[in-house]
């Protein structure tokens, strides 16, 4: 018996928004995006959207691709570092949204790495025999830690309005980071099924002596309130990252994470047919593929299409290759992510 996904959906935000628009409100250009990230575009929600809507949709979507109704799902696994509120997490908003049973849900985070976190426990669920059918979300809304009340209403086409020097000088000290997260949601249901498909093995690392290279600093509940107007004043609510410090990281422990995987399950790298590597960055995705030592077209990439929409950027590449046809019945597909905590592994898979 293995775990098998029979299902695979998405949900994007509603509004698409190109570089040249970021352009507007900051100093960052299309070329700069482009040629460091390989994003040319991102889909940005729309003001009072979600990640649990935009869960939920990718989450009825697979529901329905995987023949089933909602009130046949056994137990959710949600994943997302920006949930609606605090509390509840997006597990029992997603319930209700859908109508499922009241079965329990889980919400995790583990950032870039959700999706693959979400996998194992997924497969774990469906093994113990208790939860023979597991809906998986993973979702994002980024849009919520940029500060685009200086040009929001601009960068998604609500308005004309030409933000001012000073608003343009604030929106550039973030531009590192803002430019290359989107919205959006991708979802998976998982199920118990004879044969040899499904998830064959999950390696999970985590190492918190580099918990601070992308963190967050305010809106800690170590600070009271949890969110002082002086930390959004700081721009502590917008997370921080040491760049070239993750770029590093994920160009080696990811490859290494996809051999050992391999490895660990007696397959060989060349005989994978599809590797899909978290969407942070188009060079990095490049990285993992050199690394690997594998042709271009078995590591697809759609970063230029959503940047990077960390839990979400797994099953929504995945959805993706089955609507293009890539993935043929016995093939052996590697799901690879890395990010903050940090955390990072490899899953092996047979379609
Ligand atoms: O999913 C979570 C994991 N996250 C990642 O995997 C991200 C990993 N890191 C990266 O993808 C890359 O390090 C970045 C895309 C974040 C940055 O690329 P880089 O080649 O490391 O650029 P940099 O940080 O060295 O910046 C180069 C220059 C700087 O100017 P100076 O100091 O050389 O004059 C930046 O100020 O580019 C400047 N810069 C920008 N210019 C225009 C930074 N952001 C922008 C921008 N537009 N948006």
């Amino acid at each position: 018996m293995r775990s098998v996904i029979t299902g695979t959906g998405i949900g994007l935000a509603s509004h698409v928004v190109m570089n040249e628009d970021l352009a507007r409100i900051m100093d960052t250009s299309d070329e700069w995006i482009r040629s460091r990230s390989g994003i040319q575009q991102r889909n940005y929600a729309a003001p009072g959207q979600g990640s649990a809507e935009l869960g939920s949709l990718a989450a009825s979507a697979a529901i329905a691709k995987a023949g089933l109704m909602p009130t046949d799902i056994d137990a959710v696994i949600f994943a997302t570092m920006t949930p609606d509120h605090v509390l509840p997490g997006n597990g029992p908003l997603l319930q209700a949204a859908l109508g499922l049973r009241n079965i329990p849900t889980f919400d995790i985070r583990q950032q870039c790495s959700g999706f693959l976190y979400g996998l194992e426990l997924a497969d774990v669920l469906v093994q113990s025999g208790r939860y023979p059918r597991v809906l998986l979300v993973g979702a994002e809304l980024h849009t919520g830690f940029m500060p685009w009340h200086l040009g929001w209403d601009t960068v998604i086409g609500e308005s004309d309005r030409e933000v001012t020097e000073a608003e343009k000088a604030e929106n550039t000290l973030s531009r590192d980071r803002t430019v290359l997260f989107g919205d959006g949601a991708g979802a998976a249901v998982i199920e118990a099924r004879e044969g040899s498909a499904g998830l064959l093995k999950t390696l999970l690392f985590t190492d918190g002596t580099g918990a601070g290279v992308l963190t967050m600093k305010g809106a800690s509940f170590k600070t009271r309130p949890f969110v002082t107007p002086a930390q959004i004043e700081a721009g502590e609510t917008i997370p921080v990252m040491q760049g070239k410090e993750v770029f590093r990281s994920a160009v080696t422990l990811m490859p290494q994470a996809v051999r050992d995987v391999c490895s660990a399950a007696g397959v060989a790298v060349e005989s994978l047919g599809l590797v899909l590597v978290h969407q942070a960055n188009l060079r990095i995705i490049e990285g993992v593929q050199k690394a690997l030592g594998l042709p271009a077209e078995k590591v697809p990439h759609n970063i230029e299409r959503y940047g990077n929409t960390t839990a979400a950027t797994l099953p929504i590449l995945y959805h993706e290759c089955l609507e293009k046809g890539l993935v043929e019945p016995g093939m052996l597909i590697a799901f690879t992510a890395l990010g903050s905590g940090m955390h990072w592994g490899a899953a092996l898979y047979r379609a």
